[in-house]
Protein backbone atom coordinates (compact mmCIF):
# COMPACT_ATOMS: atom_id res chain seq x y z
CA UNK A 1 0.00 0.00 0.00
CA UNK A 2 1.39 3.64 -0.95
CA UNK A 3 2.73 5.80 1.99
CA UNK A 4 -0.22 7.91 2.10
CA UNK A 5 -3.25 5.09 2.21
CA UNK A 6 -1.56 3.35 5.79
CA UNK A 7 -3.41 3.41 8.43
CA UNK A 8 -2.19 4.04 12.11
CA UNK A 9 0.22 6.07 13.58
CA UNK A 10 2.14 9.22 11.91
CA UNK A 11 0.47 8.62 8.42
CA UNK A 12 -1.31 11.19 6.59
CA UNK A 13 -5.11 11.41 5.29
CA UNK A 14 -5.52 10.09 1.99
CA UNK A 15 -4.68 13.01 -0.65
CA UNK A 16 -8.46 13.57 -1.65
CA UNK A 17 -9.06 14.54 1.61
CA UNK A 18 -6.36 16.26 2.37
CA UNK A 19 -6.95 18.47 -0.96
CA UNK A 20 -10.62 19.32 -0.13
CA UNK A 21 -9.87 20.33 3.93
CA UNK A 22 -7.66 23.46 2.67
CA UNK A 23 -10.13 24.61 -0.10
CA UNK A 24 -13.07 23.98 1.82
CA UNK A 25 -11.14 26.24 4.87
CA UNK A 26 -9.83 28.56 2.51
CA UNK A 27 -13.51 29.15 0.97
CA UNK A 28 -14.90 29.12 4.47
CA UNK A 29 -12.90 31.46 6.29
CA UNK A 30 -13.69 33.68 2.87
CA UNK A 31 -17.51 32.91 3.41
CA UNK A 32 -17.26 34.20 6.50
CA UNK A 33 -15.17 37.66 6.15
CA UNK A 34 -17.56 38.22 3.21
CA UNK A 35 -20.37 37.93 5.42
CA UNK A 36 -19.62 39.85 7.67
CA UNK A 37 -18.37 42.67 5.64
CA UNK A 38 -21.29 42.50 3.55
CA UNK A 39 -23.66 42.36 6.71
CA UNK A 40 -22.33 45.54 7.80
CA UNK A 41 -22.82 47.34 5.07
CA UNK A 42 -25.96 49.56 3.58
CA UNK A 43 -27.81 47.57 1.05
CA UNK A 44 -26.93 50.43 -1.65
CA UNK A 45 -23.44 49.87 -0.66
CA UNK A 46 -21.10 49.50 -4.72
CA UNK A 47 -19.48 46.76 -3.59
CA UNK A 48 -22.62 44.55 -2.69
CA UNK A 49 -23.33 43.64 -6.57
CA UNK A 50 -20.16 41.89 -6.42
CA UNK A 51 -20.42 40.25 -2.73
CA UNK A 52 -23.75 38.82 -2.39
CA UNK A 53 -23.76 37.19 -5.17
CA UNK A 54 -20.40 35.54 -4.74
CA UNK A 55 -21.25 34.74 -1.06
CA UNK A 56 -24.66 32.85 -2.26
CA UNK A 57 -22.58 31.26 -4.84
CA UNK A 58 -19.55 29.97 -3.22
CA UNK A 59 -21.55 29.01 -0.07
CA UNK A 60 -23.78 27.07 -2.10
CA UNK A 61 -20.65 25.51 -3.66
CA UNK A 62 -19.36 24.81 0.04
CA UNK A 63 -22.62 22.51 0.50
CA UNK A 64 -21.64 20.88 -2.43
CA UNK A 65 -17.87 20.04 -1.12
CA UNK A 66 -19.31 18.93 2.17
CA UNK A 67 -21.46 16.19 0.51
CA UNK A 68 -18.09 15.46 -1.55
CA UNK A 69 -16.06 15.16 1.95
CA UNK A 70 -18.71 13.10 3.55
CA UNK A 71 -18.80 10.52 0.44
CA UNK A 72 -15.18 10.30 0.50
CA UNK A 73 -14.42 9.97 4.16
CA UNK A 74 -16.84 6.52 4.02
CA UNK A 75 -14.98 5.83 0.69
CA UNK A 76 -11.45 5.98 2.89
CA UNK A 77 -13.40 4.89 6.01
CA UNK A 78 -10.64 2.17 6.58
CA UNK A 79 -7.55 4.73 5.84
CA UNK A 80 -8.50 7.40 7.73
CA UNK A 81 -6.00 8.05 10.47
CA UNK A 82 -6.48 6.91 14.46
CA UNK A 83 -6.65 9.63 16.85
CA UNK A 84 -3.12 9.31 18.67
CA UNK A 85 -2.94 7.21 21.60
CA UNK A 86 -0.72 9.56 23.64
CA UNK A 87 -4.10 12.11 23.53
CA UNK A 88 -5.86 11.99 26.79
CA UNK A 89 -9.28 10.86 26.43
CA UNK A 90 -10.89 14.05 26.73
CA UNK A 91 -8.65 15.95 24.60
CA UNK A 92 -9.45 12.92 21.85
CA UNK A 93 -13.37 13.17 22.49
CA UNK A 94 -13.04 17.34 21.95
CA UNK A 95 -11.45 17.11 18.59
CA UNK A 96 -13.80 14.61 17.00
CA UNK A 97 -16.96 16.51 18.70
CA UNK A 98 -15.43 19.47 16.84
CA UNK A 99 -14.98 17.76 13.89
CA UNK A 100 -18.25 16.46 14.09
CA UNK A 101 -20.00 19.91 14.71
CA UNK A 102 -17.63 21.41 11.75
CA UNK A 103 -19.07 19.09 9.44
CA UNK A 104 -22.77 19.42 10.31
CA UNK A 105 -22.22 22.84 10.19
CA UNK A 106 -20.76 23.42 7.02
CA UNK A 107 -24.20 21.70 5.88
CA UNK A 108 -26.56 23.75 7.61
CA UNK A 109 -24.87 27.02 7.58
CA UNK A 110 -25.64 27.33 3.56
CA UNK A 111 -28.81 25.81 3.46
CA UNK A 112 -30.09 28.36 6.10
CA UNK A 113 -28.20 30.89 3.77
CA UNK A 114 -30.65 29.02 0.93
CA UNK A 115 -33.52 28.95 3.01
CA UNK A 116 -33.20 33.55 3.62
CA UNK A 117 -32.28 34.22 0.37
CA UNK A 118 -35.24 32.15 -1.06
CA UNK A 119 -37.71 33.26 1.69
CA UNK A 120 -37.06 36.90 0.92
CA UNK A 121 -39.51 39.10 -0.78
CA UNK A 122 -37.82 41.18 -3.85
CA UNK A 123 -34.46 39.58 -3.72
CA UNK A 124 -32.38 39.55 -6.10
CA UNK A 125 -32.88 34.84 -6.62
CA UNK A 126 -29.58 32.66 -6.01
CA UNK A 127 -27.42 32.53 -8.42
CA UNK A 128 -25.02 29.60 -9.05
CA UNK A 129 -21.90 29.92 -11.81
CA UNK A 130 -23.17 28.04 -14.37
CA UNK A 131 -27.05 28.00 -13.75
CA UNK A 132 -28.20 31.37 -14.44
CA UNK A 133 -30.16 31.08 -11.05
CA UNK A 134 -30.88 27.96 -8.51
CA UNK A 135 -34.59 27.61 -7.93
CA UNK A 136 -35.98 29.14 -4.99
CA UNK A 137 -38.81 26.64 -3.27
CA UNK A 138 -39.90 28.63 -0.17
CA UNK A 139 -42.67 30.64 -0.02
CA UNK A 140 -41.62 34.54 -0.11
CA UNK A 141 -42.46 35.50 3.80
CA UNK A 142 -41.57 38.47 6.09
CA UNK A 143 -41.32 36.66 8.87
CA UNK A 144 -39.52 33.11 7.55
CA UNK A 145 -37.07 35.49 6.40
CA UNK A 146 -35.83 37.31 9.14
CA UNK A 147 -35.90 33.58 11.11
CA UNK A 148 -33.91 31.72 8.69
CA UNK A 149 -31.37 35.29 8.76
CA UNK A 150 -30.85 34.78 12.70
CA UNK A 151 -30.52 31.36 11.95
CA UNK A 152 -27.74 31.69 9.28
CA UNK A 153 -25.59 34.76 11.61
CA UNK A 154 -25.72 32.46 14.48
CA UNK A 155 -24.55 29.16 12.72
CA UNK A 156 -22.07 30.86 10.54
CA UNK A 157 -20.53 32.59 13.56
CA UNK A 158 -21.14 29.14 15.53
CA UNK A 159 -18.74 27.68 12.98
CA UNK A 160 -16.28 30.40 13.19
CA UNK A 161 -15.74 29.63 16.71
CA UNK A 162 -15.44 26.38 16.68
CA UNK A 163 -12.69 26.36 13.66
CA UNK A 164 -11.00 28.90 16.04
CA UNK A 165 -11.00 25.83 18.64
CA UNK A 166 -9.86 23.63 15.70
CA UNK A 167 -7.01 25.39 14.48
CA UNK A 168 -6.15 26.20 18.59
CA UNK A 169 -5.94 22.23 18.96
CA UNK A 170 -3.63 22.01 15.81
CA UNK A 171 -1.33 25.16 16.76
CA UNK A 172 -1.17 24.16 20.57
CA UNK A 173 -0.42 19.91 19.54
CA UNK A 174 2.68 21.96 17.01
CA UNK A 175 4.10 23.59 19.34
CA UNK A 176 4.23 21.12 22.47
CA UNK A 177 5.06 18.15 20.54
CA UNK A 178 6.62 19.09 17.03
CA UNK A 179 6.94 15.83 15.25
CA UNK A 180 5.64 13.70 18.21
CA UNK A 181 2.57 11.15 17.88
CA UNK A 182 0.28 14.33 19.24
CA UNK A 183 1.64 16.66 16.32
CA UNK A 184 -1.41 15.63 14.14
CA UNK A 185 -0.68 18.93 11.27
CA UNK A 186 1.54 17.12 8.74
CA UNK A 187 -1.19 14.06 8.55
CA UNK A 188 -3.37 16.86 7.20
CA UNK A 189 -0.14 18.46 4.85
C1 LIG B 1 -20.61 27.76 4.61
C2 LIG B 1 -21.32 28.67 3.95
C3 LIG B 1 -21.63 30.05 4.46
C4 LIG B 1 -21.04 30.76 5.46
C5 LIG B 1 -19.88 30.34 6.37
C6 LIG B 1 -21.74 32.04 5.54
C7 LIG B 1 -21.44 33.03 6.45
C8 LIG B 1 -22.12 34.23 6.57
C9 LIG B 1 -21.86 35.26 7.56
C10 LIG B 1 -20.81 35.19 8.67
C11 LIG B 1 -22.73 36.27 7.33
C12 LIG B 1 -22.84 37.58 8.15
C13 LIG B 1 -23.97 37.45 9.18
C14 LIG B 1 -24.17 38.72 9.99
O1 LIG B 1 -23.20 39.24 10.54
O2 LIG B 1 -25.32 39.16 10.08
C15 LIG B 1 -23.53 35.91 6.19
C16 LIG B 1 -24.52 36.71 5.64
C17 LIG B 1 -25.28 36.36 4.55
N1 LIG B 1 -25.28 35.15 3.90
FE1 LIG B 1 -24.02 33.61 4.25
N2 LIG B 1 -22.73 32.07 4.59
C18 LIG B 1 -22.70 30.87 3.90
C19 LIG B 1 -23.53 30.48 2.87
C20 LIG B 1 -24.54 31.26 2.34
C21 LIG B 1 -25.44 30.86 1.26
C22 LIG B 1 -25.40 29.50 0.55
C23 LIG B 1 -26.28 31.90 1.03
C24 LIG B 1 -27.41 32.03 0.04
C25 LIG B 1 -27.65 31.21 -0.96
C26 LIG B 1 -25.93 32.97 1.95
C27 LIG B 1 -26.54 34.19 2.00
C28 LIG B 1 -26.20 35.20 2.88
C29 LIG B 1 -26.83 36.52 2.85
C30 LIG B 1 -27.89 37.01 1.87
C31 LIG B 1 -26.23 37.24 3.91
C32 LIG B 1 -26.50 38.70 4.31
C33 LIG B 1 -27.53 38.75 5.39
C34 LIG B 1 -27.77 40.18 5.82
O3 LIG B 1 -27.58 41.10 5.01
O4 LIG B 1 -28.18 40.34 6.96
N3 LIG B 1 -24.88 32.54 2.75
N4 LIG B 1 -23.15 34.66 5.75
C1 LIG C 1 -12.77 26.50 7.90
C2 LIG C 1 -11.65 25.90 8.16
C3 LIG C 1 -11.49 24.43 8.47
C4 LIG C 1 -12.40 23.40 8.43
C5 LIG C 1 -13.86 23.45 8.00
C6 LIG C 1 -11.72 22.20 8.86
C7 LIG C 1 -12.30 20.94 8.98
C8 LIG C 1 -11.66 19.79 9.38
C9 LIG C 1 -12.24 18.49 9.53
C10 LIG C 1 -13.73 18.16 9.31
C11 LIG C 1 -11.27 17.63 9.90
C12 LIG C 1 -11.45 16.13 10.20
C13 LIG C 1 -10.86 15.33 9.10
C14 LIG C 1 -11.84 15.10 8.03
O1 LIG C 1 -12.90 14.53 8.30
O2 LIG C 1 -11.61 15.49 6.86
C15 LIG C 1 -10.05 18.37 9.99
C16 LIG C 1 -8.83 17.85 10.34
C17 LIG C 1 -7.69 18.60 10.53
N1 LIG C 1 -7.56 19.96 10.34
FE1 LIG C 1 -8.97 21.24 9.75
N2 LIG C 1 -10.41 22.52 9.15
C18 LIG C 1 -10.25 23.87 8.92
C19 LIG C 1 -9.10 24.61 9.06
C20 LIG C 1 -7.90 24.12 9.50
C21 LIG C 1 -6.68 24.89 9.68
C22 LIG C 1 -6.52 26.40 9.36
C23 LIG C 1 -5.74 24.03 10.15
C24 LIG C 1 -4.30 24.33 10.50
C25 LIG C 1 -3.91 24.93 11.55
C26 LIG C 1 -6.35 22.72 10.24
C27 LIG C 1 -5.71 21.57 10.65
C28 LIG C 1 -6.27 20.32 10.68
C29 LIG C 1 -5.53 19.12 11.08
C30 LIG C 1 -4.09 19.07 11.52
C31 LIG C 1 -6.43 18.06 10.99
C32 LIG C 1 -6.14 16.58 11.34
C33 LIG C 1 -6.55 16.37 12.77
C34 LIG C 1 -6.30 14.96 13.22
O3 LIG C 1 -5.83 14.14 12.46
O4 LIG C 1 -6.63 14.68 14.39
N3 LIG C 1 -7.67 22.81 9.85
N4 LIG C 1 -10.30 19.68 9.68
Amino acid sequence: MSEPFRRGRGVKYPVPIRILHWLRAVLILGLIACGWYMAGRAEDDPTAGILYPNHKQFGILVWLLALVHLTLRWRYHALLPHAPETLKPWETRLSQAIHWLVIALTLLTPLLGYAMSSSVIDGDGVPFFFLSHVPEFLPKNDTAFALFQTLHRYCAYFLLACVVLHIAGAVKHRLQDKGGETDVLPRML
